[in-house]
């Protein structure tokens, strides 16, 4: 008999030639490239064995209860799983898929891009040249920020974290700082020099929050956090949007206390388009698409599959969350 299988969203090609190449489950999905709605949720995933879901997905006791008995493994969509109740999942002996290691590489690229397009200007440049700001050659109009001979902080050396600071080492970075719980063996290739959070916020010229979302991060760039920072810093999130209080980065940036800011993810997502960070020229928000390459995405697709047939059937999983 076949088991059964709930999908919270269209998913990448690659991921449903694998579900439906394997013949043992029976898929039922949102199918839509929009949100499902809650209520669609608790009904969708009724006795469902398997659940593929995204990180806008909020999957608490109520969606497991709701799923019942059956569900033997979710698989995640991204690398992220702070949607996911953790303590209520394992409660209930159910295996969790993920995304790490194959989207580390895009997502550090956006990151460094999202990094130089904040520091450079290049949101405000292409906005001038179209709106006929660009009069001439001028000697100190849209001044930046240049990485070459400047101070990096990564907060969160991780996979991505450590393939950002590779990618920015050679523009000519003097030093790159790290924090975090524990110093990383690893950082000695890229000279990492393991300081306090507050050492690398007062030292660092671009300061990469690169992260998860746990109780410790949650909110951690408030006040305090930018008011130790440079007033020519440059701050990029491309972790979670709860990472920062929102409203102290609004103040930090009018107020002229820190440089700029890029920001991948946001609270909420998306962003309402008459936020008060969007009417700010120093603040670049892009719509969390770190991941967002054909082929990652693609791989990310096949991965999740994969990840949830492993599940399914007991078997290893390529990505298994282990907690
Ligand atoms: C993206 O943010 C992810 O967690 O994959
Ligand atoms: C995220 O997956 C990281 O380890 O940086």
């Amino acid at each position: 008999k076949l088991m059964k299988v709930f999908l919270t969203r269209r998913i990448p090609p690659e991921g449903m030639k694998i579900l439906s190449a394997a013949g043992v489950c029976e898929v039922s999905q949102w199918d839509s490239d929009e949100p499902i709605q809650r209520a669609d949720l608790l009904k969708g995933v009724q006795g469902a064995h398997g659940l593929l879901c995204l990180l806008s997905d909020k999957i608490d006791a109520e969606v497991l209860d709701a799923a019942g008995p059956n569900l033997k493994v979710i698989s995640t969509l991204s690398v992220g799983y702070d949607h996911l109740a953790i303590d209520e999942i394992k409660k209930r002996g159910i295996r969790v898929g993920y995304t790490p290691d194959v989207l580390t590489d895009a997502t550090a690229e956006l990151t460094v891009a999202l990094l130089l397009a904040t520091a450079r200007r290049l949101p405000e440049g292409v906005e001038e040249v179209k709106n006929g700001g660009w009069s001439s050659w001028k000697p100190l109009w849209l001044c930046g920020y240049s990485l070459s001979g400047s101070t990096v902080g990564v907060i969160g050396l991780g996979r991505i974290g450590m393939a950002i600071a590779r990618r920015v080492m050679p523009f000519g970075v003097k030093r790159l700082l790290y924090s975090g719980r524990t110093a990383k063996d690893y950082a000695a290739e890229v000279n990492g020099e393991y300081v306090p959070l507050d050492t690398l916020l007062s030292e660092s010229d671009f300061i990469v929050v690169s992260c998860s979302l746990t109780p410790e991060t949650q909110g951690m760039c408030d006040k305090a956090f930018f008011s130790k920072m440079k007033n020519t810093g440059v701050l990029i999130n491309s972790s979670r949007g709860t990472v920062m209080n929102q409203e102290d980065l609004y103040e930090a940036l009018s107020s002229g206390q820190i440089a700029a800011a890029g920001l991948d993810v946001t609270t909420p997502e998306p962003l309402p388009t008459n936020h008060p960070l969007l009417t700010l020229k120093n603040c670049v928000v892009l719509p969390h698409i770190g991941s967002a390459t054909y082929s990652t995405r693609g791989i990310m697709g096949a991965l999740s599959a994969q990840n949830l047939l492993g599940g399914l059937q007991g078997t290893d999983m390529p990505s298994e969350l282990t907690f």
